[in-house]
């Protein structure tokens, strides 16, 4: 069997597998989402897609992942000759969000920053789209490139890529291990704090007050599966890619469980600190919560630096810390997203790891620079959109639905992880793997797609949802495809005998 980099330890494989969930998804993602569909009521849905997808195909990817030990296309060529363009697909899911992911990260970086003297000044929308993104008018103008923008586009390329050559334990172990903890006591200290601010409770009780109307609306059952995969790094190649390190005796179950619970306590924590924040700013300018909560990025670099404005004292304080939070969430789930490409890149062309992180990053830092121009956030929306629904969730189910009915591969993969871990699956997992998740989400699916060709997401003009959203979505399945015409080194065949 070749040689593969391994985890230093299982704490080191836990909170690099917590660090890849926890990202920009947990903290300016899920509040939003949540509100949107339905509040309160939307944790039905959320706790439906978690227990019976997440983490199932959780526990799914961490046994790929090490009984196979490669890459998402080499662990699946191993499952199965015919697997292989799915893993492909999957990692350039994973190469397309890192592209756009890299420049959230950016503007963070900047921000954390700006937070020290709060440059943005009292009205931070202006500054967000007039100084810092320097947007156009109209989606579809590109203009040119924003300076400010690829500087710290560089900064965090450069680190990401740095650690990725460092390797497994000693780069992406070690990151984790000093980010994370750094980032739940950071982000704790912030919940609090907004906790303690005039008006969080009517924040709270909005975003706990269920609309019940909105639990029968297909939409809501699309979006709580698409944050939870987005959020569990799961059907993008990372969860996969990250197990192929584990040790031989390793359990899997348990480390799914505390995985899939860190990152949903931590997504309900960052709910309850933004929510609390915002019922603060409506409490200080008279209005309704509603009236204040924005969703995605506007979350995040217009409402906040507004709230941060009104805070009582240690403004600056509480600038920098919220926005080096996401830095620190963003940058350790950037790193396992590239880490996806990196390995997949060495496993089928047998280059070094240095060879693979400067090809693969270097490609990628190149593409980003797409969105740090100055319709960079119109091309963003359309991609994150098209990517999460049509990327991530789709390739989810063609997962789960190859992988159990047509690859029949369920009963093998648990008998695996329930043979090396403390805790043992039974009819639940197989259940909603096998049925429960390809009907449902399946059902969901044909809707969004229905929904989606009525009415333009967004109402962005057609032109741009086909060359950013349609074009990639489908271009990267036929890519997935191409590359896996191209044929395995003797080496790499002759060791699936031993895996399978
Ligand atoms: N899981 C990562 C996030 O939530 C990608 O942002």
């Amino acid at each position: 069997m070749e040689n593969r980099q391994q985890w230093g330890s299982r704490y080191g494989f836990i909170l690099a597998a917590v660090g890849s969930a926890i990202g920009l998804g947990n903290i300016w993602r899920f509040p939003a989402v949540a509100y949107e569909n339905g509040g309160g009521a939307f944790f039905i849905p959320y706790l439906v897609a978690l227990l019976t997808a997440g983490i199932p195909l959780l526990i799914m990817e961490f046994t790929l992942g090490h009984k196979y030990r490669g890459s998402a296309p080499l662990s699946y060529f191993r499952l199965h000759k015919n697997a292989e363009w799915l893993g492909w697909w999957q990692v350039f899911i994973a190469f397309v969000i890192s592209t756009y992911y890299a420049v959230i990260i950016a503007y963070a970086l900047k921000y954390s920053i700006y937070g020290l003297d709060l440059t943005w000044g009292d009205k931070p929308s202006d500054f967000f789209y007039g100084e810092v993104l320097q947007l156009s008018a109209k989606p579809g103008d590109i203009g040119g490139i924003v300076p400010g923008v690829v500087i710290a586009l560089l900064i965090v390329w450069v680190i990401t890529l740095l650690v990725l050559y460092k390797g497994i334990a000693k780069g992406i172990e070690r990151f984790n291990k000093i980010f994370i903890p750094a980032l739940v006591i950071m982000f704790s200290l912030i919940v609090i704090r907004a906790l303690t601010l005039d008006g969080a409770g009517q924040g709270l009780n909005t975003f706990f007050t269920p609309n019940w109307s909105a639990i029968g609306d297909g939409k809501v059952w699309v979006a709580a599966y698409g944050q939870i995969f987005f959020s569990l790094s799961i059907a993008f190649a990372i969860m996969i890619t990250y197990s192929s390190y584990l040790p031989k005796k390793s359990d899997i179950n348990n480390n799914a469980f505390i995985t899939g619970f860190a990152n949903s306590g931590f997504e309900l924590l960052a709910g309850i600190g933004v929510f609390a924040a915002l019922g603060f700013m409506a409490a200080q300018q008279g209005v309704p919560v509603a009236e204040v909560v924005k969703g995605g990025i506007g979350l995040a670099f217009e409402v906040f630096p507004a709230i941060i404005n009104e805070f009582p004292g240690f403004n600056a304080f509480f600038g920098t810390m919220f926005f080096l939070t996401l830095v620190f969430a963003g940058m350790t789930s950037l790193i396992s997203i590239v880490e996806t490409y990196v390995s997949a890149l060495q496993d089928k062309f047998g280059i070094s790891r240095t060879k693979a992180v400067l090809m693969g990053g270097g490609v990628a830092s190149l593409i980003s620079l797409l969105f740090a121009t100055n319709g960079g956030l119109y091309i963003l929306d359309i991609t994150d959109y098209y990517i999460n629904n049509f990327g991530i969730a789709l390739s989810g189910l063609i997962e789960v639905v190859l992988i159990a009915w047509f690859f029949k591969q369920l009963k093998g993969l648990q008998n695996h992880a329930n043979g090396i871990s403390d805790l043992r699956t039974g009819l639940w997992w197989k259940a909603c793997l096998g049925v429960v998740t390809p009907i449902l989400l399946g059902y969901m699916m044909f809707d969004a797609i229905k929904q989606n060709v009525s009415k333009n997401y967004g109402d962005y003009p057609t032109d741009l949802i086909v060359s950013y959203g349609l074009i990639v979505a489908v271009g990267i399945i036929v890519l997935g495809f191409l590359l896996s015409l191209v044929k395995w080194k003797s080496e790499t065949v002759a060791a699936k005998k031993e895996v399978s």
